[in-house]
């Protein structure tokens, strides 16, 4: 098989809880999620596995992982641009960091839908995941209108020139392309439209933060992602790995998408 320039980064495959699962059946479902990822003898160092629980969960999740000692990363689904005051029902990515979150989301679009994050804030809480040591997983993507508008790749590349202003030079980045329309749809983008986009990506973080962060920066596709078409995403050049959205629910579902290279057999 060609070696593509994809085979050099670790592939990321991320679930996204959103508001789903307390504390109580976050444990439950991590523990089921480990012992079925070793089970199948999963690749934890090629194929990367991180949850997003909701905010209340992640002291247990933390807990568990670190005393049954899980290959899982973990991380916040959004963070304060600040880091500590008088900001009601805000998250300091300095909490974040406390618990031994890896990443957190930001910019996702139903915050910028249902909370109206702009690109500027999305940039500020950028430059904050950075200030504490987060990788930030940075969501872009266009809605129907935009899509017939604009065409594919305008809205996100538009988005993520904004979003990238907020980021460290040589501090890890990861760049998540979802598509609104294919979010919680069950219609994802084709592997080939969404390889356009995620090229189109890689070009904007090359002219923002260099030749190397370019190449090294893991870009996921998002949208309706399930076992039955993520190995054609990953088959892609610029697509790095996934964030998933309701099928990170579903154990056994979720457990086969981390397990795409037994689809392929690569
Ligand atoms: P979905 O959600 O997989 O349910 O489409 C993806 C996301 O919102 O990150």
């Amino acid at each position: 098989m060609a070696v593509t320039p994809s085979s050099t980064r670790t592939a990321l495959i991320a679930g996204n809880w959103k508001m789903n699962l307390d504390h109580l059946q976050s444990i439950a479902f991590v523990q089921k999620l480990a012992w079925s990822l070793k089970d199948a003898r999963h690749d934890f160092a090629g194929v990367e596995v991180a949850i997003f629980p909701p905010f209340t969960d992640l002291r247990s999740v933390q807990t568990l992982i670190k005393a049954d000692d899980l290959p899982l990363a973990f991380g916040g689904q959004d963070l304060s641009q600040h880091d500590s005051g008088a900001y009601t029902g805000e998250i300091s990515g300095a909490f974040l960091a406390a618990l031994d979150a890896k990443y957190v989301i930001i910019g996702h679009s139903e915050r910028r839908q249902y909370h109206g994050e702009s690109d500027e804030l999305i940039a500020g809480k950028v430059a904050a995941a950075h200030r504490h040591g987060l990788v930030p997983i940075v969501c872009v993507g266009e809605t129907a209108e935009d899509l017939e508008q604009h065409g594919p790749s305008a809205v996100p590349v538009a988005q993520l020139r904004v979003a990238l202003e907020g980021a460290v030079k040589g501090k890890e980045v990861v760049v998540a392309y979802e598509p609104v329309w294919a979010i919680g749809s069950g219609q994802a983008a084709t592997s080939e439209q969404a390889q356009q986009v995620c090229a189109a990506l890689r070009g904007v973080i090359t002219e923002a933060l260099g030749a190397d962060a370019g190449h090294a920066t893991r870009i996921l596709y998002g949208g309706s992602v399930k076992a039955s078409n993520i190995a054609g995403f990953m088959r892609e050049t610029d697509i790095d790995g996934a964030l998933v959205g309701g099928a990170s629910l579903q154990l056994e579902e979720f457990a086969s998408i981390a397990q795409y290279r037994k689809h392929v057999g690569t």
